[in-house]
């Protein structure tokens, strides 16, 4: 007999209420630093929220925290209005939450949010905001009140999504900056949830906010308090007791990372793109309970109802807010118009600096935008890795191609180059050349970011393809 149950999985919604912002150079500028979609935060949510609800045969919606962009109560409000909206379409809803959710007004939970604002056309003023100790009762009706259990101390809960299956959904605030995991108690409830769910003959998801498994080597190495708190000891009780899969937000990148315990089981982190990211996805998430099978996909939107976005496709009005898309716009400004260059580049780089050194800049994106993928090259040693095709063709590659097509996969995860194609061989001989550099000449600062075991030639693959498991977007796993 069957058991199938499925259910979709947001995060990093960020939802900014309109009542927050009016427009001019202050929401823009904040906009341009946070790298997201601030602006067309619920016109976005909502279209998402339709598409979930024209599926009649998913009942079950799960919200992965960063529901806000910075916990005012305004957005708080309306954010839960959209849950309010899927609960009354039939779905059940369950929601965690975490560090971009609340504020503290004196610093403490070490939150670096220390309160919330509203963008005037020339600066910002102070708004209501919640506090990390209100969230618990403001998602109760979306989390602790449908719960099988609650863990006291963090509000973490384990619900039954279906028959034969269960999510402890994790609150990992920790401390609120330093340690975003679970205390002592906290981490006994979550073992013991698993240990109950087994004895049940049930199977267990795991979800929570911070990531389990980095989405780069290289994130954990330099970011470790962006990590899961504790994140190394929940890898080993998760492979200690066979749970398959986590479910993660907040690096907001598209990415499906596996870890393989010391008693050899493997379990998957499945982290998914912030919704108002460019190319902003969700995760459908199918599982039969009877045979274990699981499978994972990802929905996208192609356009906002009610959301002009000029000439431009949403994609492209969401990819020109991204890291990537603005790079690739500012590039060519530099050269062409300083002041636009430096217009566009305010909240994102140090315009100050910019406008001081014009002439080098201007140096710097010409010969960067001139240059080919073939002079690398030489630099890297890779000409005999290369058929003669490849390299005719790496001579009619600009470079600057190379390197956005490269960004632009940062947050969506995919990213194209396999390692036989002539872009793979040649960054991954730049690399290699640059660690034999690195440890000839000792050069510190550049060794410092390179994991123990790594190399810079084994970390720029994690930005070239996904050659671990295949897909970014999908996956089929068996939980049992
Ligand atoms: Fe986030
Ligand atoms: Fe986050």
């Amino acid at each position: 007999m069957s058991k199938k149950s499925s259910f979709y999985l947001l995060t990093d919604t960020h939802y900014v209420s309109k009542k927050t912002w009016v427009e001019g150079k202050p929401i823009n500028n904040r906009e341009r630093g946070d790298q997201i979609a601030l602006k067309a935060s619920p016109e976005i949510l909502d279209a998402f929220i339709e598409k979930i609800i024209a599926d009649t045969q998913t009942d079950t919606v799960i919200f992965l925290g960063d529901n806000t962009n910075s916990g005012d109560v305004d957005s708080h409000n309306e954010f839960r209005e959209r849950l309010d909206k899927l609960k009354a379409a039939g779905k059940k809803v369950y929601v965690t939450y975490a560090t971009h959710d609340y504020c503290s007004p004196n610093g403490e939970d070490e939150c670096f949010q220390h309160g919330a604002c509203r963008f005037t056309q020339t600066g910002t003023e102070p708004i209501e905001f919640l506090k990390r100790s209100d969230l618990f009762d403001f998602y109760r009706p979306y989390g602790a009140d449908q719960a099988l259990s609650v863990d006291a101390e963090s509000g973490s809960y384990t619900v039954r999504i279906g028959d034969g299956l269960r999510l402890a959904a994790i609150i990992d605030n920790g401390n609120g900056r330093s340690h975003c995991g679970l205390f002592e108690e906290g981490n006994r409830w979550l073992s013991d949830q698993i240990s109950q769910a087994k004895a049940a003959g049930d199977l267990i998801m795991l979800a929570v906010h911070h990531p389990v498994i980095p989405p780069w080597d290289v994130f954990s190495h330099m970011v470790d308090y962006e990590m899961y708190g504790g994140y190394k000891e929940l890898c080993d009780t998760m492979c200690e007791n066979d749970v398959r899969v986590i479910f993660t937000g907040h690096t907001h990148v598209q990415n499906i990372r596996e870890f393989t315990g010391k008693n050899g089981n493997r379990f998957v982190d499945v982290s998914t793109i912030s919704l108002v990211n460019a190319a902003g996805k969700m995760r459908k998430v199918e599982v039969d309970a009877s045979s274990g099978e699981c499978e994972i996909t990802s929905v996208g939107i192609d356009k906002i109802p009610g959301f002009d976005t000029g000439e431009a496709s949403l994609y492209e009005y969401l990819y020109s807010l991204n890291f990537p898309g603005i790079v690739k716009k500012i590039v060519p400004l530099a050269l062409a118009d300083y002041d636009a260059f430096l217009d566009a580049s305010e909240g994102f780089l140090p315009v100050d600096m910019l406008k001081k050194h014009k002439k080098i800049v201007r140096f710097a994106f010409r010969r960067l935008t001139k240059a080919r993928l073939s002079s690398l090259i030489k630099l890297g040693k890779s000409r005999k890795n290369l058929s003669k095709e490849q390299i005719r063709s790496a001579k009619n590659t600009p470079l600057t191609d190379v390197v956005y097509e490269i960004l632009s996969h940062i947050y969506t995860g995919n990213a194209p180059y396999s390692p036989d194609t002539a872009e793979n061989i040649i960054v991954s001989g730049v690399a290699r050349r640059l660690d034999r550099i690195v440890s000839l000449f000792k050069i510190e600062k550049l060794a410092a970011l390179i994991p123990p075991g790594s190399s810079l030639e084994i970390m720029a693959q994690d930005f070239l393809y996904n050659t671990r498991t295949g897909d970014d977007d999908s996956i089929k796993l068996l939980l049992k």
